[in-house]
C-alpha cells in the first residue's frame, strides 16, 4: 500500500490569489480572524499542514522598488507570520504549522529558540522551512549588508542548520527537566549542557535555555532547487517544496533522493511536495471560467516585477524576442527561476513574461472537475515520484474549493489519510517513525543520550 499523499497549504501573510477580485478575502490578512477561520477549516478538512512562506524581500529594479510592485502588490505586502502562529495553535489540535525563517537573515540561536518555543506552543506541530531566501537583493539593502553570493549563502545555511541542530539535540538529555520545588532542582546539571560549535561561518558556545518540546527539532522543510539547494535538502530536509514543470521536478526529485542516499539517509524519508494550483468546480466549463477570471487580473508589468523579485533580473529591459543570456544563470539572487528557462529549448523573454503572467513560479495549474484534477494529480505524482502537494490558494486567496471538492475525491480514492486521526506531531503526521529525528539524520548524532522514543 503506498503511503497517503501529504497535503499542505501555501500562504504568506499578505495578498494571495487574485486579490483584485471581489470574492478574494486575502485583503483581510491583517485580521487574525481571517487566519483562525482558515486554520479551522483546513483542520476540519483533514489537511496535513498550513505553510507560511516568508522573506524580507520585494522586487527591486535599478536600485528602487518599481511602481508596478506597489500598484499590483507583487510580493508586497508581507506581515510576519510568526506573530499569528500561536493564535492558530490554540484553535487547532492536529493541523501542522510550518513557517519559513531564512538562514541568511536569522541567526541560529534565534531560530533555535523561536522554533523550540513554538514546538511547545503547538504541541509538536511546528515545521521550519529552511531557505537561503528569495528577494535577497532587496533584503540585503534593507539590512544594510552586502549581498552574499548565491553559493556562499548555501554554505552558510548548512553551517546554520548544523548549529541549530546541536542546540536542539545536544543541550538537553531526556530527563533534563526536573522541576522539583523542594530540592530545588529545575534542571538536572548532569543532563543539561552547553554545546560548542566552531563551523566555517558560525562560532558558538552555549545552551538552549528552554527544554525540548515534543519534537525537539522542528520538522525540517526546505525550498530552493538550485544545485546547492538540492544538496541542502538532501542533507537535512524531511520535506521539500518544489515548483516547476513535471519533467524538471522529476529530475530535481531524483537528484535530491540520490544525494540523500549518498549522505547515508533513506531517500524515501524526504517527502517531496509539489506546489500546485487547483481551479476546480462541479463542471469543467465553470473551472475554466474561474481560471480565466483569475488570469485576467495579472498584467505583464506585474509579471516582470515578480520575476525581478525571484531572480534580481529585469526582463522588461531585455530583448523580448531572445532567450535569456546564459550569464543570467550567474545571478546572485535566486537561481531556480533562471535555470528553469535556460537550456536547449529556452523560451524567449516574452514567453517567460507570459509564463509568469499565467503561473508565476508555479507549473501549469490543475483545472477541471474534482475527478479530472485528481486524475491529473495522480498521474503527476506517479510520473515524478513525489509524495504529495503544497496547494496554492485559488483566485479567492483561500482553499474552499479544494477542501470542499478535491479533498473528498482524494479521500474517496484512498489517496490521502482519513480525517479521523489522533493528534500527533507533525513529524509523525508526515510519516516519520516517531516524534524525533530519524537515527540516520545528521542531527541525531548530536544527542549525548539517545532520546527515548
Ligand atoms: C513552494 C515554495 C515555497 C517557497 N517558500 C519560500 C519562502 O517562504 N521564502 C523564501 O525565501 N524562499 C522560498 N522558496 C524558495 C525561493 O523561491 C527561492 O528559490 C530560494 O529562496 C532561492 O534559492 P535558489 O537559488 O536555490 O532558487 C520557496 C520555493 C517554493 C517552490
Amino acid at each position: 500500500m503506498p503511503s497517503p499523499w501529504k497535503i499542505g497549504m501555501f500562504q504568506s501573510m499578505g495578498l494571495m490569489g487574485a486579490w483584485r477580485l471581489p470574492e478574494n478575502t486575502s485583503t483581510s490578512f491583517l485580521d487574525v480572524d481571517h487566519w483562525v477561520r482558515m486554520a479551522r477549516s483546513l483542520e476540519a478538512a483533514g489537511v496535513d499542514f498550513l505553510f507560511f512562506a516568508d522573506d524580507y524581500g520585494y522586487p527591486v529594479v535599478d536600485d528602487a522598488i518599481p511602481d508596478a510592485a506597489l500598484r499590483t502588490a507583487a510580493q508586497f505586502p508581507k506581515g510576519d507570520p510568526m506573530a499569528v502562529l500561536p493564535a492558530l495553535a490554540t484553535v487547532t489540535e492536529k493541523l501542522g504549522l510550518v513557517v519559513t525563517l531564512s538562514t541568511t537573515v536569522e541567526k541560529p540561536p534565534m531560530v533555535a529558540r523561536k522554533m523550540a518555543t513554538l514546538d511547545h506552543i503547538t504541541r509538536g506541530r511546528i515545521g521550519w522551512n529552511i531557505v537561503t531566501g528569495a528577494g535577497q537583493n532587496a533584503s540585503a539593502r534593507l539590512f544594510g549588508i552586502p549581498l552574499i553570493e548565491h553559493d556562499k549563502r548555501y554554505e552558510i545555511a548548512a553551517d546554520h542548520v548544523d548549529l541549530s541542530l546541536k542546540l536542539w539535540e545536544g543541550c538537553w538529555d531526556e530527563g533534563g527537566l526536573v522541576v522539583d520545588r523542594e530540592r530545588p532542582m529545575f534542571a538536572d546539571p548532569e543532563r543539561v549542557r552547553e554545546i560548542e560549535h566552531h563551523g566555517p561561518h558560525f562560532d558558538a558556545k552555549g545552551v538552549l535555555t528552554i527544554p525540548p518540546g515534543p519534537q525537539r527539532t522542528p520538522t525540517l522543510f526546505q525550498a530552493g532547487t538550485s544545485a546547492p539547494g538540492r544538496d541542502l535538502a538532501a542533507r537535512y530536509a524531511e520535506a521539500v517544496f518544489l515548483a516547476a514543470e513535471p519533467e524538471a521536478m522529476a529530475e530535481q526529485i531524483a537528484d535530491i533522493r540520490r544525494r540523500a542516499e549518498a549522505y547515508g539517509r533513506d531517500p524515501r524519508s524526504i517527502k517531496c511536495l509539489v506546489a500546485g494550483t487547483f481551479y476546480v468546480a462541479e463542471t469543467e466549463e465553470e473551472a475554466l471560467r474561474i481560471r480565466a477570471r483569475q488570469s485576467s487580473t495579472r498584467s505583464l508589468e506585474e509579471a516582470a516585477a515578480l520575476y525581478a523579485f525571484y531572480t534580481g533580473l529585469d526582463l522588461s529591459g531585455m530583448d523580448p524576442e531572445k532567450p535569456l543570456d546564459p550569464k543570467a544563470g550567474l545571478t546572485q539572487t535566486g537561481r531556480t527561476n533562471v535555470e528553469r528557462f535556460l537550456g536547449p529549448n529556452a523560451p524567449t523573454v516574452r514567453e517567460i513574461l507570459e509564463e509568469f503572467q499565467r503561473n508565476s513560479v508555479m507549473g501549469a495549474p490543475y483545472i477541471g472537475t474534482p475527478e479530472q484534477v485528481v486524475d491529473e494529480a495522480a498521474a503527476v505524482i506517479e510520473r515524478i515520484d513525489a509524495d504529495g502537494f503544497l496547494v496554492q490558494p485559488d483566485h479567492t486567496g483561500t482553499f474552499e474549493s479544494f477542501t470542499a471538492l478535491v479533498m473528498p475525491e482524494m479521500r474517496r480514492r484512498g489517496l490521502v489519510a482519513p480525517i479521523e486521526q489522533p493528534a500527533m506531531t507533525l513529524r509523525e503526521r508526515l510519516g516519520g517513525g516517531g516524534p524525533h529525528l530519524a537515527p540516520e539524520h545528521p542531527g541525531a548524532a548530536y544527542r549525548s543520550v539517545p532520546a527515548a522514543l
